[in-house]
């Protein structure tokens, strides 16, 4: 077989380093893909927004299996046209990707299906809005409708920083029209977790969990970033918990798509608040995660290529999954998630153990084939290991072998694995 992967993260590095060790595939192309991949992949230079260049390339290779990574070609209606051309695709429909690109869809589908989420009122008018926040009060979440680069939410522990959100938002349309509408949300404590679901209409094969870290300084501290390390089991999450999320969460939704005439194939994410009242919705993606994926896919045992293409013929496939745990730090290049710095040269990459994976992101090779940084999160390392803490002294013990002034990460990924026991796996 054939498998094309588009995008060029490092979600899609280990989307290519996982599909390349199944033995049905004979070759693994990416598109753009990243320098880094060519480990497992062979580059093909067509943007994932060349929808028609894709599909020529797919028709004239004979790609028997495209995997969509990013949001935004689903979105764009990507898999709809790869469908459309009788090609095999793993990704939603625009329709059923709506489930991550509009929020008020999706609230609006999780209060009709009695999906477990945060309370919300969605307003496109300033004065209702701010009357609703006086009612409300603070801390809210104030949430830009579309698509914003991850930075369309604001968490508001204060009155005037959530009328300055809402300001921001609908008077002045900080994110154009993504936030010509804004959800104003309860606030929710508790613990975040990452669930992802390889899903085909009704049939949801659930992933293992993970716990990304979404800001971009340790401690919790800076803006919200695309996700700056990630680690999976999460030991501290009863598995009975997971279990809740599966039957009350992933299974209805996919149900609730179906009912609603979007049926979703591909994956589903949830980004869960594990509160008193059980797991809650915060937000879901019609996409694998970044970096989630880096540290989920390396513990799956099964062949992925084979369990999707049971899944697309209507079968219900197993997983199953390594005991070890796997912690992934992401080295981003200083400025990130703001205006990054680039061309900073990477050393040390050549004496990495063998034993840790390296999955490139915003990197490209210089005229003496060196790596360097091309901006934003440049690349992820992670390890495995019984535990997750012992995961995490082989990440950044590594880590430090690397060189490379342009960049920085954090140094406390998986800290809140206090136990670190992987026995719920
Ligand atoms: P999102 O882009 O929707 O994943 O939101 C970014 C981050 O904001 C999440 O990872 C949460 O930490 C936080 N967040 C979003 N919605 C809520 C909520 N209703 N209550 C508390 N925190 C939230
Ligand atoms: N890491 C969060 C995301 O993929 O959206």
């Amino acid at each position: 077989m054939k498998v094309l992967i588009i995008g060029r993260g490092g979600r899609e590095h280990a989307l290519c380093w996982k599909v390349r060790q199944s033995p049905l595939v004979a070759k693994v192309y990416a598109a753009p893909g990243n320098a880094g991949m060519e480990d497992c992949a062979s580059l093909v230079p067509i943007t994932e927004k060349e929808h028609q260049a894709l599909i020529e390339f797919a028709q004239r290779e004979g790609i028997d299996l495209t995997i969509i990574g990013p949001e935004a070609p689903l979105l764009d209606g990507l898999a709809d046209r790869f469908r459309e051309a009788g090609l095999r695709v793993f990704g939603p429909n625009k329709t059923a990707a709506e489930i991550e690109g509009s929020k008020a869809f999706a609230k609006a589908v999780m209060k009709k299906h009695r999906i477990p989420t945060a309370d919300y009122a969605v307003f496109t008018d300033y004065e209702e809005a701010m009357a609703y926040l006086a009612e409300k009060g603070a801390p809210i979440v104030v949430k830009a409708d579309g698509l914003a680069a991850g930075k369309g939410v604001v968490v508001a522990q204060t009155m005037t920083e959530a009328k300055e959100a809402v300001r921001e938002m609908l008077l002045n349309r900080k994110f154009g029209e993504a936030c010509a509408k804004v959800v104003l949300e309860e606030f929710m404590t508790g613990e975040e977790i990452s669930l992802m679901a390889l899903v085909h209409g009704e049939t949801v094969i659930p992933l293992e969990p993970a716990q990304d870290h979404k800001r971009a300084y340790d401690g919790d501290k800076g803006p919200n970033t695309g996700g700056m390390g990630a680690y999976s089991p999460v030991p501290q999450i009863q598995p009975e918990v997971i279990q809740k999320a599966v039957e009350t969460i992933l299974k209805p939704t996919a149900k609730a798509l179906v009912q609603e005439g979007r049926p979703f194939t591909g994956v589903l994410y949830a980004g869960l608040m594990v509160t008193q009242g059980g797991p809650k919705v915060i937000e879901f993606n019609a996409r694998f995660g970044d970096p989630e994926t880096q540290v989920v896919l390396p513990r799956m045992q099964s062949d992925l290529v084979e369990v999707i293409l049971s899944l697309l013929e209507g079968k219900k496939p197993n997983i199953s999954w390594d005991d070890e745990g796997m912690l992934g730090v992401v080295a981003a290049a200083k400025g990130y998630p703001g205006e990054c710095e680039k061309g900073a040269t990477l050393y040390g990459l050549n004496e990495l153990s063998p034993e840790v994976f390296l999955f490139h992101a915003g990197t490209c090779k210089n005229a003496a084939g060196q790596f360097i940084t091309a901006g934003g999160r440049a690349f992820l390392l992670g390890a495995k290991g019984k535990t997750i803490p012992e995961a995490r002294e082989k990440v950044y013990g590594e880590l430090a072998k690397v060189k490379c002034s342009g960049i920085f990460y954090r140094r406390d990924i998986g800290l809140r694995a206090l136990t670190g026991s992987t026995e719920q796996v």
